[in-house]
């Protein structure tokens, strides 16, 4: 298995940039935001829980999320590996997946993390906010306390893998294709593209 995370502020283009990572290399996308908002969407109990959280900007709690992972990495056993989107959040996050996929007999091969300035988010997340239907997009109060979030509680996650000697930063501003290609070439050599899968 090949488990990479992807790393970044809100709004650094984490889900753009997943969505074809997990195309050219055939992982499993895993994206915690998106799985909470389907559940918001089911109107769930956990979904109720999660939005009061969600639409502050602050972070859902811990055992939520780890329990989401935990029974997504069940349900998609038999896959190349996975790609994490917005997880993990915390050290308690951190810690969880590293035991969760030791469990598995794997691990996380790469973090590769997209730095993308203060105002350049706030402009991405409000121009999104005209047309999307997130509402933590909507007010630039709750765009800044996202990022303050990020700041505080997530950024010290990527010492954590810096010290194991698995991080890169990847520059985040300019052409979409253009970070692609520069998250790909850090992939090249951990993990064979999707197409060569299949010959
Ligand atoms: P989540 O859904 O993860 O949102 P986020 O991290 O705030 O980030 P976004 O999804 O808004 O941005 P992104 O980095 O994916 O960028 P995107 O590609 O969309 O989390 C939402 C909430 O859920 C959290 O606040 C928390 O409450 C909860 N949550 C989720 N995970 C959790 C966890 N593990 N623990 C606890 N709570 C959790 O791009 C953004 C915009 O920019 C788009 O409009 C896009 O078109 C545009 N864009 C992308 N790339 C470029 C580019 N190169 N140039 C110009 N524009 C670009
Ligand atoms: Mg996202």
């Amino acid at each position: 298995m090949v488990n990479i995370i992807l790393f970044g502020p809100p709004g650094s283009g984490k889900g753009t940039q997943s969505d074809k990572i997990v195309e050219k290399y055939g992982l499993v996308h895993l994206s915690t935001g998106n799985l909470l908002r389907q559940e918001i969407a089911a109107k769930t109990p956990l979904g109720l829980e999660a939005k009061n959280f969600m639409d502050k900007g602050q972070l859902v709690p811990d055992e939520v999320v780890i329990g989401m992972i935990d029974s997504c990495l069940e349900k998609h056993a038999a896959s190349k590996g996975f790609l994490f989107d917005g997880f993990p959040r915390t050290g308690a996050q951190a810690q969880a997946l590293d035991k969760l996929l030791s469990l598995k007999k794997t691990g996380i091969s790469r973090v590769l993390a997209l730095e993308v300035s203060e105002e350049e988010l706030v402009k991405r997340l409000l121009k999104r906010g005209e047309t999307s239907d997130r509402s933590d997009d909507t007010n630039e109060s709750i765009i800044r306390n996202r990022y303050n979030v990020y700041k505080k509680e997530t950024e010290p996650v990527a010492s954590y893998y810096a010290e194991a000697d698995k991080l890169e930063r990847i520059k985040g501003e300019g052409s979409v294709d253009d970070i692609f290609e520069a998250l790909s070439a850090s992939l090249e050599g951990e993990i064979d593209d999707a197409t060569n899968d299949r010959n």
